[in-house]
């Protein structure tokens, strides 16, 4: 409190605004460090990333602390799914991206030759805006990432050979499904195709075939911002307990849901600059900057 009082007070007074309406201001080291107790689950440095001669991140340096949820807000456009598409190489596929800097995941490199992609995926899953279940049913949803990496094999002459893992997978469905609430409301009709369950359901199924892999860290890129309040309540009550497993990464543009659902918040804005970061109570009562200040209370954005 008293820190943020006394830097608020040898800030000069804000004149000069930007185009945008953000107030003119140098942001400070000290605002987005954020000291991390033991090992990072996610440690980027010095990322930058181009789409052609557009420059979307500008040198944000960001560790990510494990079984915890991190909330990324900004503006549109601040770059806030460019960096959360860094920390998977899922840019990758964007062909005009370029991409500079360090991300380390468990302490290995990710940008460096030799890392194979599928496994990176693997510990690093996504979830998207809208739900996208495939167009199979919900057994297979979940069963699908296990089955493709070879974790599980129920083809009929396994099952003729007698190593059939029906039951392994049957395990494996249930735990994924209860561990995204869903379970109970699709129990007895597991061959259902997904695509009948409610987007609030889809959103969850999807969270179950994330978990299905057993990452480490899960990506979500405004996860409810399409759903009803009574699904998005649901979906901000499991981040909550997912992040007693798993390293949550969650982009929002709803305020209040960053400040209910998350530990830190790292706020970027116009430019691709990560401005502020650090505990939510800290970022969301007393911003150090006054930009930040300015977004968090409506003033622009
Ligand atoms: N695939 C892409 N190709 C070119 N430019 C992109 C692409 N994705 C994002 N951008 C640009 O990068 C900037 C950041 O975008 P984005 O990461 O989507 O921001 P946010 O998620 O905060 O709204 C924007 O200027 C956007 O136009
Ligand atoms: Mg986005």
């Amino acid at each position: 409190m008293s820190n943020a009082d006394v830097s608020h007070q040898s800030t000069p007074a804000p004149a000069s605004t930007t185009t945008t309406g953000e107030t003119e201001e140098t942001v400070r080291e000290s605002w987005r460090t954020y000291d991390v107790t033991g090992e990072p689950a996610v440690a980027v440095e010095d990322l930058n990333v181009h789409y052609g001669d557009d420059h979307a991140l500008k040198d944000v340096s960001m560790d990510i602390p494990e079984e915890s949820v991190t909330a990324l807000i900004g503006p549109s456009g601040c770059g806030k799914s460019t960096f959360l598409r860094c920390l998977n190489r899922m840019n990758d596929r964007i062909k005009a991206a370029r991409i500079d800097g360090s991300v380390e995941v468990g302490g290995e490199e990710i940008y460096q030759d030799g890392v194979d992609l599928v496994e990176l995926r693997k510990r690093v899953g996504m979830v998207f805006q809208a739900p996208n279940p495939f167009p199979k049913s919900i057994r297979e949803n979940v069963s699908y990432g296990p089955r493709k990496h070879g974790d599980l094999d129920t083809s009929l002459l396994s099952r003729l050979l007698g190593r059939d893992d029906a039951e392994a997978e049957e395990a494996l469905v249930e735990q994924c499904l209860r561990d995204a609430a869903l379970y109970e409301e699709v129990a007895d009709r597991l061959e259902d195709n997904a695509l009948g369950l409610s987007g609030g359901q889809q959103q969850r199924l999807c969270i179950a075939r994330a978990l299905a892999v057993d990452p480490d860290v899960l990506l979500m890129d405004e996860p409810a911002s399409a759903l009803d309040p009574i699904a998005t309540a649901k979906i901000e009550d499991l981040i909550g307990e997912l992040a007693e497993d798993y390293t949550v990464v969650v982009v929002t543009h709803n305020m209040q849901q960053a400040a209910r659902i998350s530990d830190q918040t790292a706020v970027f804005l116009t430019g691709g600059e990560l401005v502020e970061y650090g505990d939510t109570d800290q970022v969301f009562e007393s911003p150090e900057s006054q930009r930040v200040e300015d977004y968090i209370t409506g003033k622009f954005g």
